[in-house]
């Protein structure tokens, strides 16, 4: 079958690989339709991610037609048409049995931390993804959902990772109604941390980034206040200005490692890998947000530690909250959000691009070109 190869930092290319098949009685093994290219697959791409072995297939957001079930699927029956969360969970350990499905602790035996994710390194447990033509998918009767019959199949891949990670974002900032929030990152996951923002009762959204093709967007699709850093000067204190020196109410980042504006941050973070990540905007962050606050972290870092002011955490008594998005908690209710309509994922989509021509599609959306947001790459077979 074709799939993506990973040779090394910025060289992928498409490959044949052997046909996956199943290992347990709870795999299924499902025929991709679709897989996008997230953000956290350039922290891959750029070699930022430890234990990232070369010969591995990335995607973690993909739909799929489950081709062959194992003896002990019982959820899923050969021919439905899945949407596969990101996570991949065993759902009956103590951390999956509190919904929490991106810590399970059984599908990553290798870390503490995060459980399986699809192409994502060993330090995900090793698991090749979806951007190819098939795919194994471990524990078959927790993660997949059937796509409901009337939704968009564009639609459907992106319930996998950006929309749940962009509602869960909102969700752990605690918005309250009348709050002021501020999404670091206009990128997929900003953009839909900014609309979600409004299903919680935010009064004001504002959005910033570097991008200004990224800002242009947001405005429009998330109706949000969008600011480009470059020409705010300091960010923070254009957040107190704008807030009556208070503060943002929330703040997420959905920008995470390999954020820029900060030259020490890049040197420290993404040059030299001192730190497990520049932690510009998550500095920005904490700083930007009012005394008694809610810091929503969906932005991914690296293991090691960074450097972060914690003393402003502790003296102005914020609450940070971070994690993995939770996919299969949040299925139902965002398939009924995109179902009526209060949230238009397939919108993002701004390439479409054959899963052959792989190399090609990672390097417009790393260097952001062609005013890149979302790509999804489309299997031979899929159309
Ligand atoms: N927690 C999760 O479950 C989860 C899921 C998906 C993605 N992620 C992470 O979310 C982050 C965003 O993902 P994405 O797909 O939107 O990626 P992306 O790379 O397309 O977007 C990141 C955006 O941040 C902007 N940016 C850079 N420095 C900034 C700064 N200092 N302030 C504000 N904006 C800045 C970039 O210009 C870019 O538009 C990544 O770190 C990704 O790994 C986390
Ligand atoms: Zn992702
Ligand atoms: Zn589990």
């Amino acid at each position: 079958m074709l799939a993506m190869n990973f040779r090394g930092p910025f060289r992928v290319r498409i490959d044949r690989k052997p046909y996956p098949e199943i290992l347990h009685p709870e795999d299924a093994i499902v025929r991709v339709t679709r897989s996008c290219i997230c953000g956290s697959d350039l922290h891959l791409y750029h070699g930022l991610v430890p234990d990232t072995r070369v010969g591995m297939t990335f995607g973690h957001e993909f739909t799929g037609i489950v081709e062959e079930v194992g003896s002990d699927v019982t959820k899923l029956k050969v021919g439905d048409h899945v949407m596969v969360p990101f996570n991949i969970a065993c759902g009956t350990c103590s951390f999956c049995k509190q919904e929490l499905y991106g810590n399970c602790h059984e599908s990553n035996p290798e870390a503490t931390a995060v459980g399986g994710i699809f192409g994502y390194s060993h330090t995900a447990g090793g698991f090749d993804g979806g951007q190819a033509e098939f795919v194994r998918v471990p524990y078959a009767n927790v993660g997949p959902t059937v796509i409901p019959p009337e939704m968009d199949l564009d639609d459907a891949v992106l319930l996998t990772d950006v929309v749940p990670t962009g509602y869960q974002a909102a969700e752990m900032g605690g918005i309250k109604v009348g709050d002021t929030v501020v999404v670091f990152g206009a990128g997929p996951v900003g953009i839909m941390a900014a609309k979600c923002s409004w299903l919680f009762g935010a009064d004001r959204v504002i959005i910033i980034d570097h991008l200004e093709y990224r800002l242009e967007f947001a405005k429009k699709y998330a109706q949000c206040e969008a600011y480009n850093f470059r020409s705010l000067g300091d960010p923070v204190l254009f957040l107190k200005k704008t807030t009556d020196y208070f503060g943002a109410d929330v703040c997420i980042d959905a920008v995470g490692a390999e954020a820029a504006g900060n030259a020490i941050q890049t040197i420290l973070g993404r040059k030299t890998l001192l730190q497990g990540g520049s932690t510009t905007a998550l500095h920005w962050a904490i700083n930007g947000v009012k005394k008694g606050g809610i810091v929503s972290i969906v932005g991914v870092y690296g293991p090691t530690g960074a450097l972060v002011p914690v003393g402003n955490i502790v003296n102005k008594g914020l609450t940070i909250r971070a994690n993995q998005a939770s996919v299969a908690r949040l299925m139902p209710r965002l398939i009924d959000h995109v179902l009526s309509g209060r949230i238009n994922p397939k919108e993002i989509i701004t390439h479409r691009i054959p899963l052959e021509e792989v190399s090609e599609a990672y390097h417009i959306f790393s260097a952001k070109r062609d005013n890149c947001i979302k790509t999804v790459l489309i299997p031979p077979r899929a159309a």
